[in-house]
């Protein structure tokens, strides 16, 4: 599988200068890869480009040498920092959850989520948990390519490494591509295999 960026540029309607300027860039399943950047040096922008959630923007990103869907099912989908900004405060988390996919009682566990969250609105549990059920939302069957935007940040590390070791088995087992996006370069040397700085292939 093979996710692609040919010549991406971007600039926000409301900025003055490009964000991100003819960017290259290939991923595939073959390598867990890391994309650094400074803090709004326009990785997060990147990865909702790459993922299909902004789709006004120069240049094409193709998924196994198609165009991104438009509509329905994202095969690219994107885990972000603040869960929280991207769940419905009405649902609860097992409707939350169930929107994307049947979860089985075995991955429930395996990402430590306990029965008694299931029946909580977003805001009655913590930061890692609910980020818990964010990746796991985002793991449904039909997914092929994982973007998880700084998304264990906000967490300590025993959480943090505990979130990751999970997605990263799914991942192995699905034979998924996987880009961890992050400012904390000590993380991406532990989990990735190769890395890029988005300075490098950003040409502002
Ligand atoms: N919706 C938006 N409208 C205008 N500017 C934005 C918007 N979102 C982000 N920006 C700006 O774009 C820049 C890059 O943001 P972002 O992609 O979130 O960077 P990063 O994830 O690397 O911190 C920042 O200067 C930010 O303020
Ligand atoms: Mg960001």
């Amino acid at each position: 599988m093979k996710l692609k960026a040919t010549n991406i540029s971007f600039k926000y309607p409301s900025a003055k200068n490009y964000l991100l300027k003819d960017i290259n860039l290939e991923l595939d399943n073959k390598k867990i890869m890391g994309l650094i950047g400074d803090s709004g040096s326009g990785k997060s922008t990147l990865c909702k480009i790459l993922s299909g959630y902004v789709q006004k923007y120069e240049g094409e990103v193709s998924f196994d040498d198609a165009p991104l869907p438009k509509k329905g099912f994202k095969p690219v989908q994107l885990i972000y920092q603040h869960p929280e900004k991207v769940m419905n405060p009405k649902w609860k988390m097992k409707d939350v959850l169930g929107e994307s996919w049947d979860v089985d009682e075995k991955t429930l566990s395996e990402f430590g989520i306990q029965k008694s969250w299931l029946t909580r609105f977003p805001q009655e549990l913590s930061g890692g948990e609910l980020q818990r059920f964010s990746v796991l939302r985002a793991l449904n069957p039909k997914t092929k390519f994982i973007i998880a935007d700084e998304m264990t940040t906000m967490l300590d590390a025993i959480t943090q490494v505990q979130i990751l070791d999970s997605v990263l088995k799914l991942v192995k087992e699905r034979n998924m591509g996987f880009l961890l996006v992050s400012h904390d370069m000590d993380l991406v040397d532990t989990i990735c295999d190769d890395k890029i700085y988005l300075k490098d292939i950003n040409n502002i």
